[in-house]
Order: C-alpha cells, then structure tokens, then sequence
C-alpha cells in the first residue's frame, strides 16, 4: 500500500461522501485525521455489503475465524490480546472542569492535562491504518429520546460489532441534516504500523489505555483498547457516562437497566426496567421464558443493558433500550439458563473469546454440561477437558457474543418504537449470598432510592475488585456514573416528582445462599414468580406484608404452580437477619461518608427511618 506524500495533504484533501452533508462534520474528520494521520478515510454507510466486506477483510487479516456455515451461518470467532479482555475501570476518566463534579467513584484528571496527554498519544496513532467514520444513533432513528454519535476508529472489529449493536449508516445523517447534535467519540487502538510492518490479528496498546469523557464539551476520547466497552463508544461511554450527564442537565434518566414486557393472560401488559451490576444475569432476566405452568404469561424483550427514560405526555416515564444488539457474556448462557439467547446465537454473531470446536463451531463453560473431548481454547491453544479439570477455562470468563437484538424469538413489537415503552416498576437488583430478601417493595419513591443507592453485590470473574468481597454499587451504575454520586442520588430524589406516576420500586436477590452454599432460590425461569409478583402489585392485585425492609410477599402470595418449593426454603430466601443488617447499615454509613457532603438529606432520613424499623 502506499503512503500518501504528505500526510497533512492527506487531511486538507478529505472530502465527505454526498450524504454528509454536515460542514462541522467533515471539519472535525479533517482535523482529527491531521492529528491521528491514518492511510486511508472510509465514510461508513452501513450497509450490508460493507458489513460483509470489512468481515472479509478481517478474515483474512485473521482478525475473525469464519464459523461452520451450517452450524453457525454468518458467524465469526475473534480472539483478543490476552492484555485486552474487559473493561479497563482504573483507566476510565471523567474530565470535569472540577475535581468535585467528577466526584469520589471517578477517575478524574483536568480537561487541559488530559488533553495534552491524548493529543501526544493520538499523534501518528493510526499511521498505516484506516480510519472509520462511523455514523450511529442511540435509540431508534429520530426519537426525541434518542442520541446521535460519530465514532472515528481504526478498528472494523468496532465498526462490525457496531453494525450489530446500534443503527449504524447513512440514515443518521439524514437526521443530522447541515447541523444537528452529535456526540463526538474518537477512538485508536494505539497501535500505529511502521512502513511495511505486518499488522497482528487484534492490534492495541498492551501497556497503555485510556477511555476518558469530557462531560462538559460531551465528547469521548479512547485509546489503547479494542475491547467492548472500551471501544464501542455508543454503549458504556455515551450511552451512560455521557447520557447521564445530559439527563441530569435536561431531566432525564440514563440508567444501567435491562428493559422487558410482560403480558398477562388477560391481556395486560406492563414493562419493568431492571438495573443489576455486571454479570449478574441481565440478559438471563430480559429474555425469561415463564415456566409451563403460566399459560398465557409472556415475557418479551426491549433491551438487557441500557435504558433511557423520558418524563411522558402520559405522566409515566417512556423508556428506549438506545441499543440495537445485545453484548453478552457467553459463559454460563445454555438452553437451560436462557433459551431464547440460544436461539439469538443461531447465525450472525461475532464471538469474542470463546472456545472453537473441531467442527467449526463454538463452545464455553456452561454451555453444556460435558465440555466436547477436544477444543481451542479462546488464547488458541489445545484444550481437553483434563486441562479444564487443571482449573485452566477453554473461554475467557468475560468472553462474549455481539448479536443484532432483530435476531431475538422474545424481542418486544415495541423495541423500535420512537416514543419508548411506559414503564411500571423499576427494579433493582444484585449478587448476595446472605442479607438482601427474595424481593422486597419500596414503600415510598424516597425509601426506593435508598434501596438502590445502597446496593451492594458481590465480585465474580467479569468484575473488579477481590472475587466474593462486597462492592457498593449504587443503582448498579458505579462504573458509569458521569457526575459526583451524590449529584445522581438528589437527580433521583428530584426525578420522582416529575412524573404523575412514578413507577414502584422494588429490591430483588436471585442469589441467596444455604448453610451449605447452594443456592437457596432456583432463578432463571422460576424469577416468573417475582415478576409475576410485582406486576401484580403494580396492578393493585397482589397481597404483601410489611417488613423493615419493605413490602415482602408471604409464601401464599406468590404463585407455586409447576414448582415443590418448602415454605421454609422459602422462609431462607427472604428472611431478615437482624445482625446482618446491622452490619449493612455499617456498609452504608461508609458508602454515605464517600459521598460526603452531597449526600442529599432524604437518604439520611431514609436511613434513620430503616435503622428504626429493623430494631423494632
Ligand atoms: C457490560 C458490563 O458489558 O456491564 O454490560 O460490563
Ligand atoms: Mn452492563
């Protein structure tokens, strides 16, 4: 390939294809080519032709495998530097003018330094590769709730898994026309090629990485990663860091939640947003099949991630999922945990880090009971299930599959609907093994948002911190918060006025254990009898009795049909240790001291209130 002359002419000669018709765009393109001097420009259109030749490329970059055709049409494997497997937490930046804006859960540095640091590093960074402009909405296509993002990359791993995961292509600009509003995300994998340098199959910066948001001027800045979060800037960065800034400034919600549908047999139909940290089974929840027994009840899927919700003309919050794909974690997904992610799976998917099977299809911990007798692991290495045995995992545990949501058998009719689904109960959930009940409902919006803004889950495999130790995770969105935490927790408290009906809030914990360390609650599938549970309540037609914590169910208030489950199995599953929460209110009391002073006061009172209610 050649090398242009000149790579500043290169920048001066850019010019936009017809449908951009955006002067600011094509200026920023120029400039930031001047500054990242790639080899080439290509203006994505987001077909399907160029899907499919960026994955042709990519093949035979050897960047992906091609998949059995039969077993798996349309699908690839790709395998990460081993140094790039997940969310990069400690190099993730919120660059406030101040400090105290970013506050004490972000990493936080000033926009000048940061600048100068990304701007050497951005220098040169894409020499030897092309750069992608990369048009995409968050939310579908001219929504008053939706964002519209441009994303500037050297990777077409980022601009496949982007294809997948939100509507990518010239549309965009067409709502865009001469000067609409676009998030900026410019992203490098900082792994510039010398002249004549072969490339590897999954180039990035092993030593250093950066994925900062300026949430002022709202822009995102990436280096380093090619990984998921960090580098599909429309999902963790815009669609959270960034997006709950702008609905803090503008009286909307930005929020870590999976978003479902559930449809009586009498017909009526509400949906539940539902934040859980990371790895606890989002997807699992948002794709649950009822079991046999509730006929006529029906689960169906907005969203398993992200939600955006607005005040609605109705007095309810209208919510979009902003994606259109699911980026989920694979191990652990089967028929049994989740059929309809299986059948999602069938064909089209990009699979990172998962295990290939001798006839060209994949595999992952979980998925099935036996482990096949031989594979390549997710690094390319042998793999038979002795090595297994030896503790060493055929997939990486974060490893994960990027799918459009249209491939989905339980997608909701309304997923594409600009004017979001009206959202019923929210639910906020984590990982605990003692402490935290079954489920619970708030008794107040106030005493809801305490429940949320003092959950606590503990650490698996796809997280940070020591594994099983409990990490304060405030509405699950501790990794995406863009603002000071307590900042979020008054937006909250504010948030609850702003509708005629705010939605219920409910607490809930799939992952309760015995004595003996089994789990106390089957979940997956059986969670129908909570969700079922709380809908009712909703509707105004299921039973409950106070506890400290909340509204619970009796044994006789949820629906056993299909299940033997012992009223003291169930009595284990939502019973209330008082000397358990008396060490929980120790853990909220340090979570509110790291807030310091912009712990607003209702949760202070709501603490008080709690701490009474369990001594009594
Ligand atoms: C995710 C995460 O990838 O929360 O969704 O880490
Ligand atoms: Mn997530």
């Amino acid at each position: 390939m050649n090398r242009p002359e000149s790579l500043a002419s290169l920048a001066a000669s850019v010019t936009a294809p017809d449908f951009v018709r955006h002067p600011r765009i094509l200026g920023w393109v120029r400039e930031f080519a001047a500054l990242a001097k790639p080899d080439r420009i290509v203006w994505c259109d987001g077909s399907e032709a160029e899907y499919r030749r960026l994955c042709d490329e990519m093949v035979e970059a050897g960047t992906l495998t091609p998949l059995d055709p039969v077993k798996r049409p349309g699908s690839f494997l790709a395998r990460s530097d081993p140094s790039d497997v997940a969310r990069v937490e400690d190099r993730t930046f919120i660059c406030s003018e101040r400090e105290e804006d970013a506050g004490p859960t972000n990493n936080w540095r000033t926009p000048r330094e940061m600048r100068a640091t990304l701007e050497g590093l951005f220098n040169g960074s894409m020499r030897g590769r092309t750069l992608y402009v990369v048009p995409f909405s968050m939310g579908p296509l001219g929504s008053p709730i939706a964002q519209i993002g441009i994303e500037l990359t050297d990777s077409p791993y980022v601009v496949v898994s982007m294809k997948l995961m939100t509507r990518m292509g010239k549309a965009v600009y067409d709502v865009l026309g001469t000067d609409g509003a676009y998030v900026p995300c410019l992203h490098s994998v900082g792994a510039p090629l010398a002249a004549g340098e072969r490339d590897g199959p999954w180039p990035c910066n092993p030593d250093t990485k950066y994925i900062v948001h300026y949430p002022e001027t709202r822009e995102i800045w990436s280096y380093g990663s090619g990984y998921g979060g960090n580098a599909l800037l429309g999902k963790k960065c815009l669609a959270l860091r960034i997006a709950s800034v702008m609905g803090r400034d503008e009286g909307w919600l930005a929020e870590h939640m999976l978003i479902l549908g559930v449809t009586s047999p009498v017909g009526d139909k509400r949906y539940v947003a539902a934040a859980f940290p990371s790895a606890c089974g989002k997807t699992n929840f948002a794709m649950l099949i009822p079991p046999p027994e509730f006929e006529g009840w029906k689960v169906t899927t907005i969203g398993d991630d992200i939600a955006w919700l607005k005040p609605g003309p109705d007095g309810h919050f209208r919510a979009i999922n902003p994606e259109a794909g699911y980026f989920g974690v694979a191990p652990g997904t089967s028929y049994e945990s989740n059929p309809n992610a299986m059948e999602t799976l069938k064909a089209d998917v990009i699979f990172t880090n998962v295990a290939l099977t001798d006839d060209g299809d994949v595999w992952w911990e979980g998925m099935s009971k036996e482990a096949p007798a031989h594979l390549i692991d997710w690094q390319g290495n042998e793999w038979t299930p002795a090595d297994g045995k030896a503790g060493r995992k055929a997939a990486h545990p974060n490893a994960r599959f990027t799918v459009s949501a249209t491939r989905c058998p339980s997608l909701d009719p309304a997923w594409d609907d600009p004017a979001g689904v009206p959202i019923s109960a929210f639910v906020f959930g984590a990982r605990r093994s003692d402490t935290m009940p079954l489920v619970v409902e708030a008794t107040s919006w106030e005493s809801g948002v305490y429940l949320a803004a003092t959950m606590g889950s503990e650490m698996t495999a796809a997280a940070f911190g020591k594994l099983g130790e409990v990490r304060r995770d405030p509405f699950a969105m501790l990794p995406f918060c863009g603002y000071h935490v307590g900042d979020y927790f008054r937006h909250w408290l504010a948030m609850g006025k702003a509708v005629a009906h705010p939605p219920r809030i409910f607490g809930v914990n799939w992952f309760r254990k015995d004595a003996e360390g089994r789990f106390v609650w089957p979940g997956f599938g059986q969670n129908m009898r909570v969700l079922k549970w709380i809908v009712e309540r909703c509707a105004g037609t299921a039973k409950g009795r106070p506890t400290p914590l909340g509204i619970g169910p009796d044994f006789d208030d949820l629906d056993w049909r299909g299940l033997q489950y012992a009223p003291e199995r169930f009595a284990q599953a939502t019973g209330i240790d008082r000397a358990a929460w008396q060490r929980e209110l120790v853990a909220h009391d340090e979570l509110f001291a790291r807030v310091g002073e912009r712990r607003p006061d209702a949760l202070v009172s709501e603490r008080a209130k709690l701490e009474e209610r369990l001594s009594g």
